[in-house]
């Protein structure tokens, strides 16, 4: 627990200074005169009074328990402080210094030492390079920014100080509530995954925002995230997620991958809510204030307007929300009361000239009606419109169900009033409808991750044998400096996992593949067998369809003239001849590797066009059953597999299957970095690969 930099019971301020302009005179000032009633200990060598407090010379002069160091003297400083700290017993600090890791090797070296002092002495830090600490609800304001908001129960941790006193600022001026912040900066020990699980487990906080730029703890994140956000709603702004630093795979599937996407599956593994900028992070929080989770995507529009109406229904369907019309029993409940322009369907449109009442009679049969799983008001304030009633009636209505209720009140002084009554009462009230969709699209995705049951995870029964075989492959290759491992070994490693390839033998000479050809039986199809060539096709390496024994013989020299012509230098082992195997759709099964957050293991359609259609998904290993049939569901051309224009279905199980087999194995030998089996044909019953490399590392 970090107690002890959330809510200490005394707190050191080193580098304190009665110069008004420096950052140690603001800090003090902020901590004696925002409400906080416990121990202040100003410390500077140079003074004796700062601010009417008694100043210490050092904290070993404090005589007294000091749970918290505000540390800002100059980063040369820091280190010294920092062990006197330690030796006093001071159980966290603070550093806002600048000067450390974010300036050079000078400043890692530096940041490297106060760390090595902080383990030392038993402390936690937050920083350095900071903004610092604040929390409402005592009044503690450990940073240097002038304000605080108002209390509130929403906490939020920053990896960016200056975006924290804006967000800050941002907050006071709209009158948005914090509890506890944080800006850790350079988070040489304390990271956002530390405070991430902090405000899980503080009874203060419902809800968690966050800003990040990296994260450290990859796997650990996500376990956090997952637990947290079961309980509480984590709503992240992820910064630098552009693909310009991705590095350049030489995989299908690495190059479709990179750290936006990592992001993006680690988000949805944990069920963290992720949004784009600052002012969505705090429109999305605003629609949790209620604490009310659908509990399904059916939503009902209530409008007095039709264009806004059409705009929210548009907006709501783009987002994966269900419209459906009210149930009969409502409908003719409506009918006989509503005027008869009013649009009884969804959205209702109760017209313009609405009062109040009209709005009520809707809403007494939504909250009852099966086909509403929640409800968007939608208001402009014309003429006879009474606004504070109907948000009156809302208010009244929201009280007395569990279905989560999203306003958007279109204007300014007019809807004033009406919109404040929904903000006081935890209902959240936009002013454009296609803010009040999204947000509420957030609350929908959330609530699925919140109801969601236990992940199955899946073990296959792999022999201790099996799994010794696989590892003396890759300790021979390894020591022999082999990264794109071949086909040959790709193959013997994927079957030793359940994945069927055809039947296949090598020759080094004609008459060989001859021999080998009418074994396996024709057709057959034959490939250029060489450690220096990736794509083998674009070298004339391929061969297929390959009838009789001419066919063969002309093909092995074909094949050996082309690659010899297209690259000379290449290392031409031989020929590899395969099983001619036709029908199925190709698809891609893949696994890459993030330095974030580990494998993701990837499907797709299209085998050898994945990169032109990209219609792929992805999921962080290990991954569950549910995920994937996430995965197979969720790309786009999902209806091929299951059989346009009466074709059989493709064997899904088949894929799940093999996708699981996928993230096991390289959950059991993570030296594996990346898989490609392109394309891999999914027939309507089982599949074959036609093609696999591994990548090691
Ligand atoms: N113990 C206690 N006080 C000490 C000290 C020590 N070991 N060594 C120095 N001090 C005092 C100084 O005498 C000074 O007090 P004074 O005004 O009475 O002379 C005070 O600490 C501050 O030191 P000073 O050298 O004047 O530095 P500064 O106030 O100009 O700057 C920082 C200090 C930490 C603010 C500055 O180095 C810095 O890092 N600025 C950037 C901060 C930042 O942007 N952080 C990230 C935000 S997101």
């Amino acid at each position: 627990m970090l107690d002890f930099i959330f809510k200490p019971k005394s707190i050191a301020i080193v580098g304190a200074s009665a110069d008004e302009k420096k950052i140690g005179h603001a800090i003090l000032k902020n901590l004696i005169t925002q409400g906080y009633t416990d121990k202040v200990f100003p410390i500077n060598p140079n003074s004796k009074e700062i601010l009417g407090l008694r100043c210490y010379p050092s904290v070993s002069k404090v005589g007294e328990d000091i749970d918290l160091a505000v540390i800002v003297v100059p980063a040369k400083v820091v280190p010294s402080v920092v062990k006197e700290c330690g030796e006093v017993g001071v159980i966290g600090v603070v550093v806002i210094s600048a000067g450390f890791k974010e300036t050079g090797e000078e400043g890692a070296r530096l940041e490297q030492e106060v760390v090595e002092l902080v383990k030392k002495y038993g402390m936690r830090m937050v920083g350095p390079n900071c903004l610092g600490v604040f929390n409402t609800e005592i009044g503690m304001n450990a940073t240097f920014a002038p304000d605080i908001p108002p209390k509130g129960r929403v906490s939020f941790f920053s990896q960016s100080g200056a975006l924290g006193v804006a967000l800050i600022d941002w907050a006071i001026g709209s009158g948005f509530g914090l509890g506890k912040f944080v800006s850790f900066g350079n988070k040489a020990d304390l990271n956002e995954t530390d405070f991430l699980e902090y405000f899980g487990q503080d009874a203060d906080t419902d809800i968690i925002l966050g800003y990040i730029e990296d994260v450290k703890e990859g796997r650990r994140f996500i376990e956090v995230a997952t637990e947290v956000a079961k309980k509480k709603p984590v709503i992240i702004i992820k910064s630098g997620t552009t693909e310009a630093g991705a590095r350049a795979a030489s995989s299908h599937t690495g190059a479709l991958a990179g750290s936006y996407r990592a992001f993006t599956e680690a988000f949805r593994k944990a069920g963290i809510i992720r949004v784009e900028g600052i002012k969505e992070l705090f429109e999305v929080a605003e629609i949790f204030k209620s604490r009310k989770f659908p509990t399904g995507e059916k939503l009902l529009i209530v409008t007095n307007a039709g264009g806004p109406g059409i705009i929210a229904a548009d907006t709501a369907e783009k987002n994966g929300l269900k419209l459906y019309p009210l149930t009969k029993e409502s409908i003719n409940f409506l009918v006989e009361r509503l005027p008869p322009t009013a649009a009884l369907y969804n959205p209702v449109d109760v017209i313009g000239d609405a009062p109040s009442e009209r709005y009520l009679l809707v809403l007494e049969k939504a909250v009852f009606d099966p086909n509403v799983d929640g409800i968007c008001v939608i208001l402009t304030p014309q003429a006879t419109t009474d606004v504070e009633n109907v948000a009156k009636v809302v208010v009244e209505k929201a009280k007395k169900t569990e279905k989560p209720f999203v306003c958007c009140f279109i204007g300014r002084p007019k809807v004033k009033q009406g919109t404040l009554h929904l903000k006081q009462n935890d209902i959240a009230c936009y002013d454009d409808p296609v803010t009040a969709i999204k947000a509420y699209s957030k609350l929908v995705y959330y609530a699925k991750h919140k109801n969601r049951g236990e992940d199955e995870f899946v073990r296959f029964p792999i022999p201790d044998e099996v799994k010794k075989e696989i590892r003396l492959i890759l300790e021979a290759l390894r020591d022999a400096g082999v990264t794109v491992i071949g086909e040959e070994n790709s193959m013997k490693i994927l079957s030793l996992y359940g994945i069927k390839f055809p039947k296949r033998g090598f020759a080094k000479t004609s008459d060989e593949a001859v021999k080998i050809a009418e074994k396996i039986g024709y057709p057959v199809v034959m490939k250029v067998n060489s450690p220096n060539i990736v794509h083998k096709t674009d070298v004339g390496g391929v061969k297929i369809g390959l009838k009789d024994e001419k066919e063969v013989r002309e093909a092995f020299l074909e094949i050996t003239i082309n690659v010899q012509r297209a690259m000379p230098s290449a290392y031409i082992k031989g020929v590899n001849i395969y099983e001619m195997v036709s029908g199925g759709k190709e698809v891609i099964l893949g696994v890459t590797y993030d330095y974030t957050f580990g494998h993701m293991v990837m499907f797709g359609l299209g085998g050898v066009y994945v990169e032109v259609l990209k219609d792929v998904s992805f999921r962080i290993v290990p991954i569950s059953k549910r995920e994937v049939y996430e995965m197979l569901s969720e790309i786009k051309g999902i209806k091929l597999l299951e059989g346009v224009r009466g074709e059989k279905p493709s064997d899904k199980e088949d894929l799940v299957d093999k996708i699981l087999k996928l993230s096991q194995l390289v959950e059991d030998f993570p030296v594996i970095k990346e898989i490609d089996i392109n394309p891999y044909l999914v027939k309507d019953k089982g599949g074959v690969a036609l093609d696999a490399r591994i990548i090691i590392g």
